[in-house]
């Protein structure tokens, strides 16, 4: 059913009510892929499409909202499939539409079959609706890199696709009504935007110069209040680091499962947050979790038993994602077990070091089971990531 959003504006989109898992990001409460239709003076035009999955159920949407034949373009902001896979099926019941896009994005479509005329654009061209005028914006690898925004100027809405996008259902679309909301944003930047930071914040800097009254993204809810997810986006791609520890192990006996916890002591001892994975118990869910967490977490513990002479499987894969989170500053350090092959945190320790979670001692390593004076090292450890953390001991 479609939903209006302002005089000239309507969501058409679709919900995914049983999506849980957006290419790992983890999604409770399902999953949006928004389409918008521009309505003004009898003429038409559609912001992005959606996944084929869903592509009956846009189609229907958007013949309530207009007479599909008189649909004059679609304009696709970014080339992946869960925004451009539809265009097909709406094209076929909508003949006389174009497809505006990138140069980039032409060719990216073209090579995942889509047969359409196409309408090239570039930064600063403008397409008329009626009385209305869209404009477009270059806005390269958010999130990929043949990415534009197109800007609604009379009523100053800004359609970014992924940016500005969290991925839940609300299902009036009021982004203020939904009560965990900054939970779902960094899930889902973590994953998708955090590894992009860098363009983030170029994109941050456009989108505060146009000075957008609504925010329409491709994920998730309509943001009424722009400068809000303005905000938490800033935030998350320059200082998303908390007085957070994250302790990440994996432990087949128990004896890494030890040490872990008694550094956690230790950091709890400091008064810093402490958060315990054990990575080979973690689902999905735990594993979208994992890399917000590491992305909050300004100190980092890894630690593992010396498996085949090397790390723990999913601890591998662990350090692997929160490669994808790193920002500069954090502290590491790694502990663990062997039986007659030492060196098991000379490895986790370059997996510090490729996080950018600078190692601040040496690893704690004990041959089969930690002591009690092997834990009162381990408790030790913490309280100095503790303090380390929260910048009293450099
Ligand atoms: Fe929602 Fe990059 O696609």
């Amino acid at each position: 059913m479609p939903i209006k959003i302002t005089d000239s504006v309507s969501w058409v989109g679709v919900f995914d009510w049983n999506l849980r898992n957006f290419h790992g990001v983890w999604t409770p409460r399902g999953g949006t892929y928004n389409s918008y239709l521009v309505k003004d003076g009898g003429e038409s035009v559609l912001i992005d499409t959606a996944y084929d999955k869903f592509g009956d159920e846009l189609v229907r949407n958007i013949s309530e909202a207009t007479d599909l034949k008189g649909l004059g373009h679609i304009i696709v902001n970014h080339a992946e499939p869960d925004h451009s896979s539809a265009i097909s099926m709406v094209l076929k019941e909508a003949p006389a539409a174009d497809v505006v896009c990138t140069a980039r994005c032409k060719d990216f479509l073209e090579h995942q079959g889509v047969n359409a005329k196409f309408q090239v654009v570039k930064e600063g061209d403008m397409l008329r609706v009626g009385s209305r005028t869209l404009s477009f914006i270059e806005a390269p690898m958010l999130h990929w890199p043949e990415v534009m925004w197109t800007f609604l100027e009379e009523e100053r809405v800004l359609f970014p696709c992924d940016m500005f996008g969290a991925q839940v259902i609300q299902s009036n679309l009021d982004a203020e009504e939904v009560p965990d909301i900054e939970q779902h944003i960094k899930r889902y930047f973590a994953f998708i935007f955090r590894p992009l930071s860098s363009a983030v914040i170029k994109g941050l800097d456009k989108a505060e110069r146009l000075r957008p009254s609504v925010i329409c993204p491709s994920h998730g809810p309509i943001w009424r209040d722009a400068s809000r997810i303005q905000e938490i986006y800033r935030l998350l791609a320059t200082a998303p680091e908390k007085e957070k520890a994250l302790i990440a192990y994996a432990s087949i006996w128990g004896d890494v499962e030890r040490m872990a916890k008694a550094i956690a002591e230790g950091v709890q001892s400091t008064g810093v947050e402490v958060v315990l994975k054990d990575v080979g118990e973690l689902t999905w869910q735990g594993w979208s979790d994992l890399l917000a967490d590491a992305m909050e977490a300004k100190g980092i513990a890894v630690g593992s038993p010396t498996v085949l002479g090397g790390i723990f499987p999913q601890l591998n894969y662990a350090t692997m994602l929160m490669r994808l989170v790193k920002a500069k500053g954090k502290v590491g350090v790694s502990f663990g077990t062997y039986g007659w092959g030492p060196g098991i945190t000379k490895k986790l320790d370059d997996e510090l070091a490729a996080m950018d979670a600078k190692p601040y001692r040496g690893g704690l390593e004990v041959r089969f089971k930690p002591t009690e004076r092997d834990l009162e090292l381990c408790r030790d450890a913490g309280r100095e990531l503790g303090e380390r953390i929260r910048g009293v001991r450099l």
